[in-house]
């Protein structure tokens, strides 16, 4: 039996729905894999970080959480004000971090990953921040640690398309990828096909909760781009910074334009490419009319998809969930699989 001791960054949406995972695939998880997995730290921005050596009880956790108590509640447990303080004098070997994303310097994110992977404890994240402002470096420290960085559910959430192509498509050659990486946009623009305008297709996808109060980062673009630098980074071993990536949004695709291209049969949907070039890499988020033929302008709904040219397969297409509490989590956990493998 393998035993894994896990510590959690992060008990917001993300952070929870992997400990109730967690909690109700104890059993399976021995049985089928022959690893213990034990949680021993939990941090979160207003309470702080907690540790127990023995393991901390899931399920009390949880119930801390849903009554709006803090983790300080929790008994006879080590209590560090802040995670990075508390971090190093534990003894997790595996760091699951999941505080929000931050495409301006990554934190707090970055700094739980560096301290992780310094003290020699694999990293398994769904906070897309620090891969894509600093993946390479990230990587880099990863393997001179000989610990392993994992970003399954930052792309697409658990549906397994970094693993497809850096796995599952070992020695093919990558040409490129184009793929709908944002949810809520992709549901916005399916709206306004079925005949409402922007802004009332957005506020439908805020009541469904889709979409933030702030939608920001997701209809201006920025959430596929933090999407496409990690690909650049991870598959294509070609580092981006956010101002190399063509940016746009949907913000200025009109109701007309979407309903134009419904008459002649067409989707307009947003687009995240990356291709290999004479120059490197192209990348960019942008809006594209796409014929009735392509694999991605069938993906509806907050369903994501990415299509993979090779030189081996031609043409491969992921599709699945992008987004929510239990396919994030699933995610994070096919990743603390593969770091006890
Ligand atoms: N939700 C999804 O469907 C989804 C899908 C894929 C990826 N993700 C990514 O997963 C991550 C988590 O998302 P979420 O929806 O769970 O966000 P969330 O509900 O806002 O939770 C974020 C958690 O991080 C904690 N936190 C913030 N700053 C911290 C710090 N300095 N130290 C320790 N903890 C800190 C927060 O603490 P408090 O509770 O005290 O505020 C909160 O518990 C994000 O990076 C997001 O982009 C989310």
């Amino acid at each position: 039996m393998k035993s894994l001791r896990l510590s959690l960054a992060g008990f917001g949406v993300v952070g929870q729905s992997f400990v109730k995972l967690l909690n109700s695939k104890q059993d399976y998880l021995r049985e089928a894999y022959g690893i213990d997995v034990r949680l021993v730290g939990v941090g979160n921005a207003r309470h702080g970080f907690i540790y127990r050596e023995d393991g901390l009880d899931m399920s009390l956790l949880l119930e801390l959480s849903a009554s709006n108590r803090p983790l300080t509640d929790y008994e006879y447990v080590r209590h560090w004000d802040t995670l990075l303080k508390g971090l190093p004098e534990t003894g997790a070997n595996v760091l699951v971090e999941v505080t929000p994303t931050n495409l301006r310097d990554a934190e707090p994110g970055l700094s739980h990953i560096v301290a992780a992977l310094r003290q020699g404890a694999h990293v398994v994240t769904a906070n897309k921040g620090p891969g894509a402002l600093a993946g390479a470096e990230l990587l880099a420290l990863a393997r001179q640690q000989g610990v392993q960085l994992r970003m399954e559910a930052c792309v697409m959430a658990g549906t397994p398309v970094l693993s497809t192509l850096l796995d599952g498509m070992a020695g093919a050659r990558i040409q490129s990828v184009r793929g709908i990486l944002n949810g809520t946009t992709n549901y916005i623009l399916g709206a306004m096909a079925d005949g409402r305008k922007y802004a009332e297709a957005l506020a439908e996808a805020q009541a469904q909760g889709y979409a933030e109060t702030d939608p920001t980062a997701d209809v201006e673009g920025y959430d596929t781009l933090a999407k496409t630098l990690i690909l650049a980074a991870l598959v294509f071993n070609q580092p981006l910074k956010p101002e190399q990536v063509e940016r746009q949004g949907i913000t200025a695709v009109s109701f007309e334009a979407v309903q134009q291209a419904e008459l002649e049969g067409k989707r307009i949907k947003l687009i995240a490419t990356l291709q290999r070039s004479a120059d490197g890499l192209e990348a960019s988020v942008a809006p594209h009319v796409l014929p009735q033929n392509d694999p991605l302008a069938r993906v509806v709904g907050v369903t994501n998809a990415l299509t993979i040219q090779s030189d081996t397969l031609s043409e491969v297409t992921v599709i699945g969930p992008g987004a929510g509490g239990l396919a994030t989590a699933q995610g994070l956990l096919a990743d603390v699989i593969a770091c006890a493998r």
